[in-house]
């Protein structure tokens, strides 16, 4: 029995799924069958969620329509607004979204009345202004206006929340391409807790939350942050080698490493990376640049481990102005996609998932009443 079992269930195919591959030879990451490549270069964030969603590119008019459709459900419920200024302010904020879609949940339950498309959509385009508005309101600029029309995509009114104005052109573009590259990745942790929970027949709202939570750990979502902590401690790229190859003797964990499924590096990595250094030299620290370009030299000539898409996705969000404890949250904004799809597939060909445990605890004995017990 003990052989069979795979610590993690590494490498154990536990379903099927027509929404993407990961590392398969030849195919790389694909979304629906489109490359990822292609999607970063030339797809929007909204034509990804699409894609997703309905397993088609969109046309024109149904990218617009579909746009206008999100921009539609941007609003904050008032029980929500006030949910979300009671939380307090040293919060972490995976927590805040947890909660708060919890809590929509609860307002607006999957009851028969909504569809599962639609509570799909109210989440992609609700998210945002829930992080948001608890960001700013504890940064005490008071009740945010999330509703603007202005600002037709995710990402530049996700940015416009944060800066207050609205973002640049290469701004908005660097954000939008780290969507896309987070937005799905088969059966990855929370993914799978998400069609876990979707299996039981349970709802929608409590799906999601649950893939908030999986994803909340830095061995999976939380290593962003967790990238930006480690990166900013350095102040050369000398002191990063000589701190890096430390670590590395002391066992510990260099955050935006390795892969579970990429042994052989991640294709996100070089397409996020491309950003953070058009922006390093743009606007941010062409220093940190380099630190980071030295840590992924020691890490490979070390452990020939590469940098997952949390490694160069940190730096980007980085020099966009975005506070690392903000980082994860972005991440569920864009899995949310994959989530959906995921939940929808789950559906629409359910069995239960329930594996089974070798059980190693003790052999049957007799019950010891409590009187007799020392
Ligand atoms: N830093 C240092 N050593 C590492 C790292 C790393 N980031 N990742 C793996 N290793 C080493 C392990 O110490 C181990 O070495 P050993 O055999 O000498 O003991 C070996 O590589 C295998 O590592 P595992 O943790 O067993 O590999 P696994 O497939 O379980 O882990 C994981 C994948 C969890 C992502 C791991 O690489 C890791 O912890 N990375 C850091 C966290 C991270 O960046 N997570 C984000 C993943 S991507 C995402 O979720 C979007």
């Amino acid at each position: 029995m003990t052989e069979s079992i795979k610590e993690g269930l590494e490498g154990i195919i536990a379903g099927k799924t027509a929404i993407s591959t990961v590392g398969k030879e030849g195919l790389d990451l694909t979304y629906r069958g489109y490359s990822i490549h292609d999607l970063a270069q030339n797809a929007t964030f909204e034509e990804v969620v699409f894609l997703l969603l309905y397993n088609r590119l969109p046309t024109r008019n149904q990218l617009s329509g579909f746009i206008d459709q999100l921009n539609s459900l941007r609003e904050l419920p008032a029980a929500l607004q006030s949910v979300l200024k009671l939380i307090p302010q040293d919060t972490n904020p995976m927590d805040v979204l947890r909660t708060g879609c919890s809590m929509l949940g609860t307002l607006e339950p999957e009851d028969g009345h909504r569809t599962q498309e639609h509570i799909a959509k109210r989440l992609l385009a609700i998210l945002p202004s829930m992080l948001l508005f608890w960001y700013q309101y504890h940064q005490g600029k008071g009740s945010i206006e999330t509703t603007s029309e202005s600002e037709k995509t995710i990402a530049s009114h996700l940015l416009h929340l944060l800066y207050g104005h609205p973002a640049t052109a290469d701004q908005i573009r660097a954000l939008d391409v780290a969507l896309i590259l987070h937005a799905e990745h088969e059966f990855n942790a929370s993914t799978f807790t998400c069609r876990v929970i979707t299996s039981t027949l349970s709802d929608f709202y409590s799906a999601i939350t649950g893939g908030i939570c999986a994803l909340r750990g830095p061995l999976h979502g939380g290593a962003d942050e967790a990238a930006m902590e480690q990166i900013s401690k350095f102040h050369s790229v000398e002191e990063a080698e000589e701190g890096i190859k430390a670590m590395l003797s002391k066992k510990e964990k260099v955050m935006g490493f390795g892969h579970r499924v990429y042994k052989y590096g991640d294709p996100r990595s070089e397409i996020i990376k491309q950003w953070a250094k058009n922006l390093s030299s743009k606007t941010g620290s062409q220093v940190l640049f380099s630190i980071a370009e030295k840590i992924e030299e020691v890490m490979f000539k070390e452990k020939h481990l590469y940098p997952n898409v949390d490694f160069y996705s940190a730096l980007t969000y980085h020099f966009l102005g975005i506070p690392t404890l903000l980082f994860t949250p972005l991440f569920v904004i864009s899995r949310t996609a994959g989530w959906c799809a995921h939940i929808f597939e789950q559906r629409a060909n359910n069995r239960l998932i329930r594996p089974i445990a070798e059980y190693v605890g003790p052999l049957p004995m007799p019950y010891i009443p409590i009187e007799q017990r020392t």
